[in-house]
């Protein structure tokens, strides 16, 4: 059993809460930027009252097993004021982030070796402050590591599905052909549906070809009809959903463009791949919301 402090309690956060306290035996530490009244995350097996203790100030933190991170990306800087304390005696960061770049977020905050990307499949929102829904099955993928190891077992007894997986950087890649194309709701502010149109559609299979091209030259494999597998997935997916871009765009949060479509473009001019789409999408983005 670990003291774990979970930086960001939000949806992922929220969630992440309350299985580890479904495991039993963890001492849960909640940091959060506000003071909270109490955490509720409604499962699909049913209510969980979160019992932890809420830190709002760095200076309060103090040495722990684990610290799990699950901010959104543009929320790195902050988050890392955490790390010092919390990391002192070693304690590894578990990145729960999209994108493919948790490493590379984290190193000018915490030496490399100590931080686990994790991979991140499950839908569930934040309904209001310290109220989470979860919708469905937590899905958690991190590198098959000793880390990794340890990690996924901080999670036996619960109902997520964490697994060590040994091509860690295709699973990643795989999620951002996913999350890449989501960048259209965000910008045209309506909801998954709006990619059922045959030009939205159009325009999705192109972002997705792009980042499957730069996955592969990143070394991800990927199957040649890609794009068309993950577009078709997210015609299926109810009409009302609501992605987690354009969550933050609706609520006048900055976004997490960079981290899903920025880094295909910058990752794609590394292997001189072309990447009009995502081009075009992250300049429009960056015209329409504040940065992170
Ligand atoms: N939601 C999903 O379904 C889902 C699924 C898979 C992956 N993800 C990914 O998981 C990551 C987290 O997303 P999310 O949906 O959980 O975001 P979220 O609901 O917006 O929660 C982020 C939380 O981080 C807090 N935070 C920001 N800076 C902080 C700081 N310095 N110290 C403490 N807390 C801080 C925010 O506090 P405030 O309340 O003050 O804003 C917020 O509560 C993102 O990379 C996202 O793309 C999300």
């Amino acid at each position: 059993m670990a003291r774990i402090a979970i930086v960001g309690v939000g949806a992922v956060g929220g969630v992440t809460a309350a299985l580890l306290q479904q495991a039993g035996g963890h001492e849960l530490l909640l940091c959060a930027r506000h003071p909270m009244s109490g955490l509720a995350v409604d499962t699909p097996d049913g209510p969980i009252h979160v019992d932890a203790t809420v830190v709002t100030d760095p200076s309060e933190a103090t040495e722990v097993d684990w610290v799990m991170v699950a901010t959104k990306a543009y929320d790195v800087a902050g988050a890392a004021r955490w790390l010092d304390r919390f990391c002192a005696n070693g304690a590894p960061v578990a990145v729960l982030q999209n994108g493919v770049e948790h490493r590379e977020r984290f190193a000018p905050y915490v030496a490399i070796e100590r931080v686990l990307p994790v991979m991140v499949d499950c839908p569930v929102e934040r309904q209001a402050p310290g109220r989470v829904r979860q919708r469905g099955v937590m899905h958690l993928k991190v590198p098959d590591c000793s880390m990794g190891q340890d990690f996924v077992e901080l999670f036996a007894g619960t109902s997520v599905d964490a697994a060590a997986v040994p091509d860690f950087l295709s699973v990643v890649w795989r999620k951002l052909c996913f999350n890449s194309a989501g960048v259209l709701s965000a910008l045209v502010l309506q909801p998954a549906g709006v990619i059922r149109g045959e030009a939205m559609g159009d325009v999705a299979l192109q972002i997705i070809r792009e980042c499957a091209a730069v996955a592969r030259a990143e070394g991800a494999q990927l199957e040649e009809d890609v794009a068309d597998v993950v577009l078709a997935a997210q015609r299926a997916a109810p009409a009302d959903s609501v992605n987690s871009m354009l969550a933050d765009r609706q609520a006048g949060r900055p976004v997490e463009i960079d981290a899903r479509n920025g880094v295909i473009v910058r990752l794609g001019q590394k292997h001189r791949i072309a990447t009009p789409a995502n081009s075009m999408a992250v300049a429009l983005m960056e015209a329409m919301v504040p940065r992170g």
